[in-house]
This record gives structure tokens, sequence and C-alpha cells, in this order.
């Protein structure tokens, strides 16, 4: 297994260009099982996550080709295959986004239950729910999930739990909808930004979607979606990720290909502990560290408040702050591998049920440490980039399956950090 080593001390300067995201592309990807024809998308990033649906959606009988320029053609050449095998569903979760599109258009899908998950408890109850409404008949067996249905018919629905709203199952509504018969209502529908790229998609293909972007989605469902040409939104996790860069270690970073419209309150929280952040544009800003970083509090929350996926990273910038800050999260109270990691490079922080208190101090040393989930990942190589020393993160696949080439464009802004290759494959899961 592959590890990274850092060593702090050089200040980050220069520019790094943001990748296509993520959670984006998956569901865009999944949704082009429901097409009649070929659909070419730009920007998808290459990262494992997006390989092993790829993989996934090959097995269920889709024609892909990445091209040379990184265009990704997908086009259905054969539904005899719907059954998604739990050796690759295990190694992500978000192959549960095909569930949807598969019922929707095979009339029959066969996945494999995505099994435990280090950030907590993801029970897929609401996917069910929203496909039982539009008239699914749901089992499982043998560690599956079995779904068939005559013909889907639109219906309103609520589609929220204990936790708010749910992305990847609004996904999953939303795309089994399309094809529905009559009017679909989903209240109380996540509003992420790659939702709203995925309903984009879909009503480039075709669809009829009203409220993108809103918490009220209305489909009018179709016969048939054609292909489509579609570039997906920039990731703002790892736009994110950068900025948290710049604000520990940043002489002047600018962060080209963003999209800051989607970064509101990563930005705001990060101004409020005093980083400097310039907008140049909608799409590109530039970051300088502060000098004092000022305590705060944040609580993780659905779409357009702070997210789940930026708490590890804004943590160890609140490790490094002048006083006390109170982090909560309310979309996965179990999400905090990474504190006894940073505890081990030298930061204060307790665990108290679903919140973490960070008692800021003046530095962090460098340790071996090791990556536990992809954003806990991310978090460690941004400790890295400011303890005194070397750090020594150990299973980088975690980051490799959501950063494309993390360390090559940490390099670029003059960050010392080494990939050190390890020959043993990697089986490891999500
Ligand atoms: C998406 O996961 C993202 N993954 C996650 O990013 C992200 O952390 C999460 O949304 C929250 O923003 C992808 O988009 C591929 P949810 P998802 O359904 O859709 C509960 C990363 O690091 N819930 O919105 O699986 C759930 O347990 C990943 O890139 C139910 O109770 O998350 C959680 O508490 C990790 N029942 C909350 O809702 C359900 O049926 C939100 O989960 C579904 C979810």
């Amino acid at each position: 297994m592959d590890k990274f080593v850092i060593r702090s001390g050089n200040p980050l300067s220069g520019t790094v260009s943001i990748s296509g995201s993520k959670n984006a592309s998956l569901p865009i990807l999944a949704a082009t099982i429901l097409s009649a024809g070929k659909c070419i998308l730009k920007g998808i990033p290459a990262l494992r996550d997006v390989d092993t649906l790829l993989q996934i959606l090959k097995e269920l009988g889709l024609k892909i080709e990445r091209k040379e320029n990184g265009d990704i053609w997908s086009e259905v050449s054969d539904e005899r295959n719907s059954v998604a095998r739990y050796e690759l569903v295990k190694t992500m979760r978000a192959s549960i986004c095909i569930l949807g599109p598969l019922l929707a258009k095979r009339k029959y899908a066969k996945v494999s239950l995505p099994g435990g998950c280090v950030i907590g408890v993801r029970p897929i109850d609401l996917h069910e729910k929203g496909l039982k409404l539009l008239g699914a008949d749901i089992s499982y067996k043998h560690g599956y999930l079995v779904a068939n249905v005559k013909q889907l018919v639109g219906t309103d629905m609520y589609l929220g739990g204990t936790f708010g709203s749910t992305v990847t199952g609004t996904a999953n509504i939303l795309m089994a909808s399309c094809l529905a018969k009559g009017r679909t209502v989903i209240e109380n529908a996540a509003c992420e930004p790659e939702v709203q790229d995925l309903a984009l998609f879909l009503t480039k293909m075709g669809a009829k979607i009203k409220g993108i972007g809103t918490h009220r989605l209305e489909i009018e469902g179709v016969k048939k979606l054609t292909g489509a040409t579609y570039t997906v939104i920039p990731d703002r996790i790892e736009a994110g990720t950068f900025i948290v860069a710049g604000a520990l270690a940043g002489k002047n970073v600018t962060i080209k290909n963003c999209r800051l419209d989607h970064l509101s309150a990563i930005i705001d929280n990060l101004r409020q502990m005093g980083t400097e952040i310039e907008k140049i544009s909608n799409t590109e800003c530039r970051v300088r560290q502060a000098k004092h970083k000022r305590p705060i509090d944040i609580t993780t929350l659905p779409y357009p408040g702070f997210p789940t996926d930026m708490q590890a990273q804004m943590m160890v910038l609140l490790a490094l702050a002048d006083g006390i800050s109170i982090i909560t999260e309310r979309i996965y109270p179990d999400r905090f591998m990474h504190v006894a990691e940073l505890n081990r490079m030298g930061a204060r922080i307790r665990k108290e049920g679903a919140t973490a208190v960070i008692e800021g101090r003046s530095k962090l040393w460098g340790a071996p440490v090791m990556a536990s989930d992809l954003r806990a990942s991310a978090a460690l190589v941004l400790a890295g980039l400011v303890a005194d020393g070397s750090t020594e993160i150990q299973r980088v696949y975690h980051i490799d399956r959501g950063y494309e080439q993390i360390e090559k464009k940490l390099q670029k802004l003059g960050a010392n950090i080494k990939r050190v290759f390890d020959k043993m494959p990697t089986t490891a899961d999500e």
C-alpha cells in the first residue's frame, strides 16, 4: 500500500486547478443507464471511485470508453445483466446510485447491499421508501436488494429522515421518476450542487424537471431519454481542501476552475477565522494564511450549510487557532476518526458525542499516522504540511478514491510531499 511522506516548512504559492466533482460524476455516470443514445461526459476526474463505477457499468452492459482528452463516452449496448456484484459494490457505497436508473429503464435491479462504513451507519431506507412509493416491489435476499416493477408511477413524497435530506437518495428517486408514468414531487429533496448537476444533465437528456436547486423537485415522466453531452461541475470539496491548505500554509495560493458560489459556507467560516480570501471571479480566488487564527464554532449541515465532507480538514486549522473551537457533526455523528490521529500529531481535541472540542495550540508535530476515510486522510495531509518535522501517512488509497493527484498538485504549490509506492495490490474497502 502506498504512503505519503510530507516534510513541513515550505510556504505554498502558485496556482492549483480543481478537477471535476467526484460526487457529481458518480450519479451522472449512473444516469447514462437511462439513455437511449450515446452520452459524452467531460470533466470526469480520474479517481478510484470513478473507476469502480465504470467497472460496474461495464458489467451492466454499457460500452464505456475514456478518450485521450479525458472525455467519457458511454452507451448502453446490452441490457441483459442488471446485477451489481458485492465484490465491486462493497468498495464504494455510492454504487447504490445505479438502483434508480436500472429499475426505471430495465424494470429490475439486483444490487448488493454496500455493508459497513467507517464514517458511520449509512442506511438506505429512504432510497427504498421513495422507490416503493413509485410502485417498486423491494425485497432483500442473501445480502442483495432486489427490486422489480411493471411500470413506475409518479407520486408525491416526502424524502427526509432523522438527519435531513439524502443526497444519493434524492439522486436515485430523481433518476427513477424521469421515466415514471406521470408526475412525481419530491419534498425535502437534497439541493446539493451535485444533485443540481445531475438534474441539469437529465434535463439535457430530455427529462422534465422543475425546482432544480430547491428542496422541492417536480418531475414529469417522459417515455425516453436521449444521449447528451455534458460537463460536470468542479469539485467543491477538493476546492475547499486546497483553500484550507492556503489558509494553513499559503503565501499566495490561487485556486482556479472552482465554483465560489458552491463554497459560501466554507469561505465564510475561513474568513471568520481571519483567512484572507480574495475573489478574483466566480471561478477563481486567491488565499493567504492568517497569522492569527481565530477560534470558531461549526455545525455541519445539508447544503448550503457547512459540508460534513470539509469537517476534518477544518479541524486541522482549528487545532492551530488561538482558543477553543467546537465542531458539531449533524450529518454523520460518528465521523471523527481523524481526531485520534490528529491528537497523535499534538492536537488537543476531545470528542463528546457528536461534538469535538478543539483546544487550539501553536504547533503540531509530524508523526506516522493512518488514513481511515477519504476526508480524514485529506486532513492528515493538511496537518503534515504544517507539522514540525516529517509526517508519514499510511493507506493513502483512501485519498486516491476522491482526490486526483493530490500530491502532484501540492508539489506544484511547493509542498514537500512524496508518494512512496508499494508493489502490493490494494484490496481495501471503503
Ligand atoms: C453523499 O453521501 C456523499 N457521497 C458523501 O460524500 C457526503 O458526505 C454525504 O452525501 C453528505 O453530504 C456521494 O455523493 C457519493 P446522504 P450519501 O444520503 O448520499 C442519512 C465523500 O467523502 N440517511 O445525504 O450517502 C445518512 O446516514 C462522501 O465524498 C438515512 O438515514 O449521504 C446521513 O446521516 C462521504 N437514510 C444523512 O442521511 C437513507 O436512506 C445524509 O446522508 C439515506 C441517508
